[in-house]
């Protein structure tokens, strides 16, 4: 039996893991199978654990053994870990938004002299949208008002709904999330209440408990409209830009680095600093320095500065594998602690910078906004040093790299939709759906999740919904699986587009002179906090449209989501009004109650429901199903 059965359709990585076939070194896919069975319990979501009486499981179907020794019953149990996880996605997506507008104030006080403003274009825009004056000011005083809106957003008990989340709802939207009773007052506060709520002897009420959950849910777009904001008024707001992706980047005779994880304030920094000390790189020899990066650190600096995206979650300790990776920076968020484990085959140096991030063994480098560059540097230095270690016997680099192009903010979408149609630019694509050219959107977003073969429900996934002329936007490590297959490239239009999508992306491109690539099959709009993008374009899309997003032929899908977070977003996504698929079930099989309201009573109540399918093809007809029944009912309404 071969110790890594097939378990990914990423050429790169299956070239990595012969050779740690041969090397018999441990890889995800060994410990995933070493895993199996799973606990049952677990996976239906009844077994508790929340006190210490416990754990409890629902063992029958009646009588004492079908509840937990305080009497909680299946969808208590239930309801509570899956609200726990949406509470654990918000506080993961809050913390990263935190720190970028910890950057941001930090450098309007003058304390951060390595960042600026790049974008007064998008502090502008915000602030009109917040209701922050621009009349007569300073940026950096503009900013410093939306700093302040967005602490107390986070923070205090507010007798407003959160700015950073009202301000970019439709009205209707607005005014559901009202009349249901989950329109968050703060982001922290709102993570404690659902603790609170789901501890021992507190909520046993399942509907109450979900509707929390869906307050949750709000309350991390929220944190996500703050990072995705923020980042770009620091960083600048995503164009069109040219780069590659797969291992194939990592490049035998550069000092590499790989940046993982999810926060852009250090890796901006990293990128920066690698700038100014190629020299350096060349005095141990090498021919200067590759920065490339891993999940959604590398998605953020590929969409701002065409930085390679070397691969995505499942196969991260693939890139150390290569024997070539001198340094592996990382900052938080879906990093294995295997990365550490496998520094005893290999010479690259793990670095962790996060306070909340530490790994034993590997070397911290506490990065602070007031001394950025310096940190930065110290980083790009250890990899500098590492290079010299090199064993040339191990380095095994798959001669793999697609090209792509990505950087599809909203204003960038708007700005090419506008070459078409300067006074309602997001009419191009409502009205190419209402024409029946293109047939709706999706969302395709989430992680890899080894319950499937990596990368491959993203990938059938996408080729139905494009060969049936649907327009995708991407973002996380399902762009990450696009990226590394070649599948976000312009060549993949013809090769995979239905004639409708096809005609609209040319028409797009003969519009946008200006462009000097050609449009890809699927837009990136960014990494996992920006799934808020997305959100802001369904909404544009329900504007133009003069409906309420549930009647925009729009849809989300997670197929191998896996974190916290991704729980979160779908969640978000139903409550905004969506049909969203998901491809690894969630831990809710075992209250039939609860699996009814996430696939049909949210559809009654806010017009967007929980499609579970792990069967990528019967998923992709789901998707397509819910689309047609949208634009059908537009169509005669209209
Ligand atoms: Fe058991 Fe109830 Fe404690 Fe959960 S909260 S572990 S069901 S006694
Ligand atoms: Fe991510």
């Amino acid at each position: 039996e071969p110790k890594n059965p097939l378990r990914s359709v990423d050429p790169g990585a299956l070239e990595m893991l012969k050779v740690a076939q041969e090397q018999n070194i441990e890889t995800v896919f060994d410990r995933f199978v070493a895993q199996q069975p799973q606990c049952g319990f677990g996976y239906k979501g009844i077994c508790c654990r929340i006190c210490i009486a416990g754990p409890c499981r629902v063992k029958t179907e009646e009588g004492p053994g079908s509840k937990g020794i305080c009497g909680a019953t299946a969808f208590t149990i239930v309801a509570r870990n899956l609200v726990r996880m949406i509470a654990g996605g918000t506080a993961s997506h809050s913390e990263h938004s935190r720190h970028v507008l910890h950057t941001a104030h930090a450098m309007v006080d003058g304390e951060a002299p390595s960042y600026s403003i790049k974008s007064p274009e998008k502090l502008h825009k915000l602030a009109s949208q917040l209701g922050v004056s621009t009349i007569n000011r300073e940026d950096r005083e503009i900013l410093k008002d939306v700093t302040e809106i967005a602490y107390s957003d986070f923070g205090r008990y507010q007798d407003r709904p959160l700015a950073f989340l009202d301000s970019f709802l439709t009205e209707q939207r607005r005014k559901k999330f009202q009349h249901t009773n989950i329109t968050p007052r703060s982001i922290d506060g709102t993570v404690t209440e659902l603790i609170a709520q789901t501890a021992m002897g507190v909520d046993s009420d399942p509907v109450n408990l979900i509707f929390g959950g869906l307050k949750g849910s709000l309350a991390d777009l929220a944190g996500e409209y703050i990072g995705t904001k923020l980042s770009d008024v620091l960083f600048g707001i995503p164009e069109p830009i040219v780069s590659e992706s797969n291992l194939g980047v990592i490049n035998s005779k550069m000092v590499n680095i790989a940046v993982h994880g999810h926060n852009p304030v250090l890796s901006e920094m990293v990128v920066a600093a690698a700038r100014q000390l190629q020299g350096e790189a060349q005095k141990v020899g090498a021919e200067g320095i590759n920065i490339v990066g891993i999940c959604c650190t590398g998605n953020e600096l590929l969409m701002r500065e065409g930085v390679y995206l070397a691969t995505s979650s499942a196969s991260q300790e693939m890139a150390i594998m290569t024997g070539a990776l001198d340094a592996m920076v990382l900052d938080i968020q879906c990093i294995y602690p295997a990365v550490q484990q496998l520094t005893e085959c290999f010479h690259t140096k793990v670095v962790t910078t996060e306070g909340i991030m530490k790994m034993p063994g590997a070397q911290h480098i506490a990065f602070n906004a007031e001394t950025a560059m310096e940190d930065a540097q110290k980083l790009v230095q250890i990899a500098i040093e590492a290079y010299k270690n090199r064993d040339p016997k191990k380095i095994s680099i798959p001669n793999e790299r697609h090209n792509l192009v990505a950087g599809f903010s909203i204003e960038t979408l708007t700005d090419i939709f506008s070459k078409v149609n300067s006074d309602r630019p997001m009419s191009v694509l409502t009205d190419a759906i209402m024409n029946g050219q293109i047939k709706g959107v999706v969302q395709m977003a989430g992680c890899n999740n080894l319950k499937r073969p990596q990368d491959e429900s993203h990938v059938v996934i996408l080729k139905e919904l494009v060969k049936n002329d649907v327009l995708v936007v991407a973002t996380g490590c399902s762009a990450g699986a696009f990226a590394k297959l070649g599948l976000m490239s312009p060549l993949a239009v013809d090769a995979y587009a239905g004639e409708g999508l096809k005609s609209f992306i040319r028409m797009l491109e003969d519009a946008n002179p200006q462009l000097t690539t050609g449009l890809p099959l699927i837009f990136h709009i960014g990494a996992c906090v920006d799934n808020s993008r997305g959100m802001d374009l369904v909404m544009a899309m329900a504007e133009e449209l003069e409906v309420d997003v549930p009647k925009v032929p729009f849809a989300a899908s997670a197929p191998e989501a896996m974190h916290e977070k991704a729980v979160a977003i779908g969640t978000y996504c139903v409550t905004m009004g969506l049909p969203t698929h998901v491809g690894s079930m969630p831990f809710l099989e075992g209250s039939d109650l609860i699996y009814g309201i996430a696939t049909q009573i949210a559809h009654d109540v806010f017009g967007g429901n929980f499609i579970f399918e792990m069967d990528p093809q019967v998923a992709a007809q789901k998707i397509l199903g819910a689309l047609e029944y949208r634009s059908w009912k537009l169509k005669i309404h209209k």
